[in-house]
Parts: C-alpha cells; sequence; structure tokens
C-alpha cells in the first residue's frame, strides 16, 4: 500500500533536521536560565541573542524589536491586547478595525476587547478573495482608532492582503498597524520596513520549526501594556523563563526558509499548480475557492458544493491523504466556514471546503495520488 500523503502543511510542518539539532544542546548540557547570572545562565542567554539577532535579520528589524512568545496565537493575543490596552489607558482612544476573515487568535481576542473592554470594533467586508481595499480602510478611521489588525495570508483560502499599502493608510491616520504573518513566513519575504508595519506575529510551527514558539516584532516607540505580567523578561512585555530550546529552534527555522526560499518556490508553486488543475474543473460542484489574484505557493483551497468537509477530510485520511477544511483549529466544527461566508459564498458551498497545502517534502507522485483520491472521495460521499 502507498504510504500517506502529508498535504497540510498549513496546519502544521515537521520540524526540519537541522532544527531538532539546534534546539538538543539546549535539553540537555546547555540548560541553564538565561535570566542567571553564571555560566549556564550564560549560555542560555547568549543562545537567545543570537535568535534574536537571526530573527531581526530576517525581519529586517532590530533585535530589540523581537519578543519571544508561547506562539502564532500568544503573539497575536499580545499584539492587539496590548496595543489596544496600552492606549486605551493613554486615552487616544477604543476602536478598532479588523476583518471576519482573520484567525481567531485575533478575531475572537478584538470580539473580546469589545464585549469586555469596551472597545468599539469595526469588521472590515472583504471581497470575493477575501481581501479590503485601502479605500475601505481610510473610510474607516476614525479620530480614535487605535489599531488596525489585518492578515498578511489567510490561513484558510490563502489570500495575500496588500499589507503594504493598508499599513500605509493606517500610518497617515497615524494609527497602529498589526498583521499576523504566520502562515506567511515559510514561503514569502518578510519585511517589517517595506511592509511598514507596527507589530508582526509570527508562529514557528508553521516553518519548519517547533510547536509552542513564536515571535513578536513591535516596532520601536509602539506603547505596549504587558499581557502577562511577572518577571520583566522580554523587556518585561512578557513575563516568564524563556523557552531557549524552542526560540533557538525558531531561529535555526527561520535561517533554513531564508536559504531555501528562492530553489524552493518555483517548485512549490509547480505542484500546487497540479493541485489546482488536477483537482477542480470548472462546474456547478466544485470549484477552487475563488483563487485569489496571489497566494503563498505552497496554497490550494477548494469548496465542493453539498459535500460535508468534515466527512470528506475523514474520508481521505483514510484513503492516506491528510488535508483539512481550512483551518485546524476549526475541523470538527460542523458549521459552514465563516470565512468563505464573509466571502459571499451560499452555506451549501461553504460546509464543502477542502485546504490541501504543499511541503518541502512534497512530490508530484504525492500530488497526483492525492488529486484522484479527492475526486473518489468527493464521489463517494456524493452517493
Ligand atoms: C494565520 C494564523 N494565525 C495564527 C495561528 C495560530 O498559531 P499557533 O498555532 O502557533 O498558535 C495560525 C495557526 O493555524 C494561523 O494560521
Amino acid at each position: 500500500m502507498r504510504p500517506p500523503v502529508y498535504l497540510d502543511h498549513a496546519a502544521t510542518t515537521p520540524v526540519a533536521p537541522e532544527v531538532l539539532a539546534a534546539m538538543l544542546p539546549y535539553f540537555s548540557a546547555q540548560f541553564g536560565n538565561p535570566s542567571s547570572i553564571h555560566r549556564w545562565g550564560q549560555q542560555a542567554e547568549h543562545a537567545m541573542y543570537a535568535a534574536r539577532q537571526q530573527l531581526a535579520a530576517g525581519l529586517n528589524c532590530s533585535p530589540d524589536e523581537i519578543f519571544f512568545t508561547g506562539g502564532g496565537s500568544e503573539s497575536d493575543n499580545l499584539a492587539l491586547r496590548g496595543a489596544a490596552l496600552a492606549a486605551q489607558a493613554a486615552g487616544r482612544g477604543r476602536h478598532l478595525i479588523t476583518t471576519a476573515v482573520e484567525h481567531h487568535a485575533v478575531l475572537h481576542t478584538a470580539q473580546q476587547l469589545r464585549d469586555h473592554f469596551d472597545f468599539d470594533l469595526t469588521l472590515l467586508a472583504v471581497d470575493a478573495h477575501a481581501c479590503v481595499s485601502a479605500q475601505q480602510l481610510a473610510d474607516a478611521i476614525r479620530p480614535d482608532t487605535v489599531l488596525v489588525s489585518l492578515m498578511l495570508a489567510n490561513n484558510e483560502v490563502g489570500s495575500l492582503q496588500p499589507v503594504a499599502e493598508l499599513a500605509a493608510v493606517a500610518r497617515a491616520h497615524g494609527v497602529l498597524f498589526h498583521t499576523d504573518a504566520v502562515q506567511a513566513a515559510s514561503q514569502l519575504e518578510l519585511d517589517v520596513q517595506a511592509l511598514g508595519v507596527d507589530l508582526l506575529s509570527l508562529g514557528a510551527h508553521k516553518f519548519y520549526g517547533p510547536k509552542g514558539v513564536g515571535a513578536l516584532y513591535v516596532r520601536r516607540g509602539t506603547q505596549m501594556l504587558a499581557v502577562q505580567t511577572g518577571g520583566s523578561q522580554e523587556h518585561g512585555l512578557r513575563a516568564g523563563t524563556q523557552n531557549v530550546p524552542l526560540i533557538a529552534g525558531m531561529a535555526a527555522a527561520l535561517q533554513l526558509v531564508l536559504q531555501r526560499r528562492a530553489p524552493g518556490k518555483p517548485h512549490l508553486g509547480q505542484l500546487r499548480g497540479r493541485l489546482v488543475a488536477g483537482v477542480p474543473q470548472p462546474g456547478p460542484e466544485r470549484r477552487a475557492s475563488r483563487p485569489p489574484p496571489q497566494r503563498p505557493p505552497n496554497h490550494a483551497s477548494f469548496v465542493f458544493r453539498e459535500v460535508d468537509g468534515n466527512a470528506l477530510l475523514m474520508r481521505l485520511d483514510l484513503e492516506g491523504v491528510a488535508a483539512s477544511s481550512g483551518s485546524a483549529c476549526k475541523t470538527g466544527d460542523p458549521r459552514p466556514s465563516s470565512v468563505l461566508l464573509a466571502m459571499g459564498a451560499q452555506p451549501d458551498w461553504a460546509r464543502g471546503s477542502l485546504r490541501l497545502s504543499v511541503g518541502r517534502a512534497t512530490t508530484a507522485a504525492d500530488v497526483d495520488y492525492a488529486v484522484q483520491t479527492v475526486e473518489r472521495c468527493v464521489a463517494a460521499l456524493r452517493k
């Protein structure tokens, strides 16, 4: 029997061997607490210093603008809550702007700020590609707007927001701009100066790093309130002894992304093209989920009318294809995808979403097998 095919790299990626090697010393011989004065502490502190330098070089910022966190969700939480509550405390305003197609780490945080912390929240309408325009953003900004959060690459459908353009609008109005770049990091160049953002979230496990570690870029001078209080780690913004092995792993993973980006791109893009060409024949029952003009090269998403996306995933798994219905966090939820609904899809389509995401180890044969298997499973579910 054929070995199973993993086409869910947007949910998570395997830890690269080089990343594992970079982490191992900090689990054993070099186990020190980076806040300790002695040599064990200094070794750990040095590892974090090097990791901060590497991340800063990757994002084109300064090391003191990098804050280590416990993953992409925590970075988003810290960005939104930290910036919003600091602005509120300083009396600068209490209006936030985002969209309904953000990852729940952003959307639910913004909704909590609205429901429990007295913020006003505007959810910008998105177009059929899950994107918003600069004009829409300009029209929504009010004198009391303090933060805009718009994601770089959508985790469900892969759309790329024109973040540089949108961030420029926010900046022109003196409003902070956060982008969730968790899905983008494995594929796209992330230059915070070119993007013009004030806050940017990363999560290592999407780019062949370990789970449970991430980073938040915070532009120097941005007022932030600590969300997790305690010790003075991470310049007092995120208390708690840092997870040195995972931080070293994240930095090694980002280095690999930067080294491999150029040769990796056409390979993944070709595989994605093969998937998109193979799966959805245009027709009333199935289609690529309105492929946006630009998307990460590893990501393909489809919708099948009147097919239960969760049933499809289970069947695919039994047949040896690992996929997801858009967001790993929402798998098992029988409701239609809120992202697809926001993009204008009817509920009978929005229940049948499928996300296939290729990775470094994916082959053309894997893709061909997945295409045939999707066809077979969709046909079987329709019967
Ligand atoms: C766009 C986006 N933001 C945030 C997250 C959450 O990241 P983490 O799993 O590291 O908490 C994810 C994970 O799926 C994501 O795709």
